[in-house]
């Protein structure tokens, strides 16, 4: 609880200065971990910890030849989420989370997706190299009541993936209604480790919600007719729920063994971010052990107290409760938050337990990238306009339809590189190519490459081998980072967007081209 003070300090005062963007309502008035609004329920919330985790099922998927396929249904379905109610929700498979699907290097996924529901989708596979026609272009919608195959080569290494909603205009609320899943990619690499798996692995969606009165999911949405895109202008920041789901269920428990266990955990919130604490810690500290990133394992464990996600960010960590007492609880915990969404889970250590799980001090080892090998230095902003006075972004945003405020007053547009999406290719790098991409940011923006994972250049110029293979940066306000990444894989189209889904539903995306 008492860590996050200087970075609360920091963070606003990074707010502020970014001068342009001041004396907006959604702007934090006072320190703040997250860009976005509180979003209250208006039902009580469930007492903390007494409602069991629950781990979603596995997708079933059918043999064809050396292709998996897996059939997936986007439909709306009744859930329980707060005890003695009702919630309606919209899920793949009428599930939320989604089904988890474990996929393996060397075996292709088609994935084949059923719109039963009555508005328009895309999926995306995040984290995916992926063909273009496949990733999930946010305009390829499919449509109500019609069926489309996607690819997915997956000639990755192993890695926590998870596949959403990515709709144009709409990926706030169609994730936030329930199309979210986890994807565990695995290969013999991993397979080879002997990490812990089966009961000992568990896959934590993570993300927040806020309930109406009737225990409906309640999202800001600018008007009540679904088709019209946006949010209420004070949540134009990004929508924090005041309840923290883990798979669906609010502040939950779970009955463990002194063993370790392998979370595979993912920041699916649409603006929150997450700190992750162990309280109490274990004996010595260092409790979560870090293995892996968005893009895989690391080379070696990384021993650590906390754990920062931001949305779209995932971490694999091996929690070992063996070095706890039975008997203990061990709160995980979110240390960004001190109300309700401040208590992830419950580990109830009730018994003892025979481990044969290993941690191996060697996990991998990623191929470090050689910034001195970039082709081309690219930047880019990120950064909140109001189209007065001539900007550029004004012309395209008449065309696009996004951004909010009256004409005479001036629209405010989520940018990059001052342009809201639309505006044609930011980048087009050369297949094969590294580059050194360069960001900054105005407020909080999680910044995310479609097909292209990058590494993370440390202020000495070297890639910093603890963050591993990245796909999402989580930028603080008035930061700038720089990446070295490259575009292996596919030519053709893809996006870079923020990952708070109302900033990028509010034309915080760019398209690049892989020439
Ligand atoms: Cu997780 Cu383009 O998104
Ligand atoms: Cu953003």
């Amino acid at each position: 609880m008492t860590v996050s003070r200087r970075q609360f300090l920091g963070a606003a005062g990074a707010a502020l200065a970014a001068g342009a963007v001041a004396g907006l309502p959604f702007l934090p008035l006072g320190p703040q971990t997250s860009t976005g609004t509180l979003l209250r329920s208006d039902l009580p919330l469930p007492p903390r910890f007494t409602l069991p985790l629950t781990v979603p099922p596995e997708a079933r998927l059918l043999t064809d030849g050396p292709t998996d396929v897996c059939d997936l249904r986007v439909r709306s379905a009744p859930a329980s989420i707060l005890p003695g109610v009702t919630t309606r929700i919209t899920g793949y498979d009428g599930l939320f989370p989604g089904p988890t699907i474990r996929t393996r290097r060397g075996r292709p996924l088609r994935l084949r997706l059923h719109n039963d529901d009555d508005r328009p989708t895309v999926l995306h596979l995040h984290g995916g190299r992926t063909p273009p026609d496949s990733d999930g272009y946010p305009t390829d919608l499919v449509r109500p009541g019609t069926v489309r195959s996607y690819d997915f080569p997956l000639r990755q290494r192993a890695a926590g993936l998870w596949y959403h909603d990515h709709t144009m205009d709409f990926t706030g609320p169609q994730v936030y209604r329930g199309l979210a899943g986890h994807v565990l990619h695995t290969d013999d690499e991993e397979g080879d480790l002997g990490l812990p798996a089966g009961e000992q692995e568990l896959p934590l969606l993570l993300c927040d919600r806020a309930f109406d009165a009737d225990g409906q999911l309640k999202y800001p949405a600018r008007s009540s007719d679904p088709a019209v895109p946006g949010v209420q202008e004070a949540f134009m920041g990004g929508v924090i729920g005041d309840v923290l789901l883990v798979n669906g269920v609010p502040s939950p428990v779970h009955e463990a063994a002194a063993v370790r266990y392998r979370l595979r955990l993912l920041n699916a919130c649409n603006a929150r971010r997450l700190q992750l604490e162990l309280d109490p810690p274990p004996p010595g500290g260092a409790g979560l052990v870090r293995i892996g990133t968005d893009g895989g394992l690391l080379g070696h464990p990384l021993p650590t107290d906390r754990i920062t996600l931001a949305s779209g960010e995932r971490a694999d960590v091996i929690v070992d409760l063996g070095r706890y007492p039975v008997g203990t609880d061990v709160v995980l915990r979110n240390t960004f938050d001190r109300g309700p969404a401040g208590e992830v889970l419950l580990l109830r250590v009730v018994r003892a337990g025979r481990d044969e799980s290993r941690v191996p001090d060697t996990l991998s080892r990623p191929e470090p990238l050689d910034p001195a090998r970039a082709e081309a230095v690219r930047t880019f902003a990120f950064r909140l306009e109001r189209t007065t006075g001539g900007s550029a972004a004004r012309d395209s945003m008449a065309h696009s339809g996004h951004g909010m405020g009256d004409p005479g007053t001036g629209a405010l547009v989520w940018t990059v590189n001052g342009l809201p999406f639309g505006a044609g290719d930011v980048a087009t790098p050369r297949l094969g190519a590294t580059e050194i991409w360069r960001f900054s940011t105005d407020l909080h923006h999680p910044v995310h490459l479609h097909l292209a994972h990058f590494q993370v250049l440390g202020a000495d110029g070297r890639v910093d081998p603890d963050q591993g293979w990245k796909d999402t940066l989580d930028l603080l306000p008035g930061a700038t980072a720089q990446v070295v990444v490259r575009f292996d894989g596919y030519r053709g189209r893809y996006v870079l967007h923020c990952h708070n889904l109302e900033h990028e539903d509010m034309a915080m995306m760019a398209d690049f081209t892989v020439v």
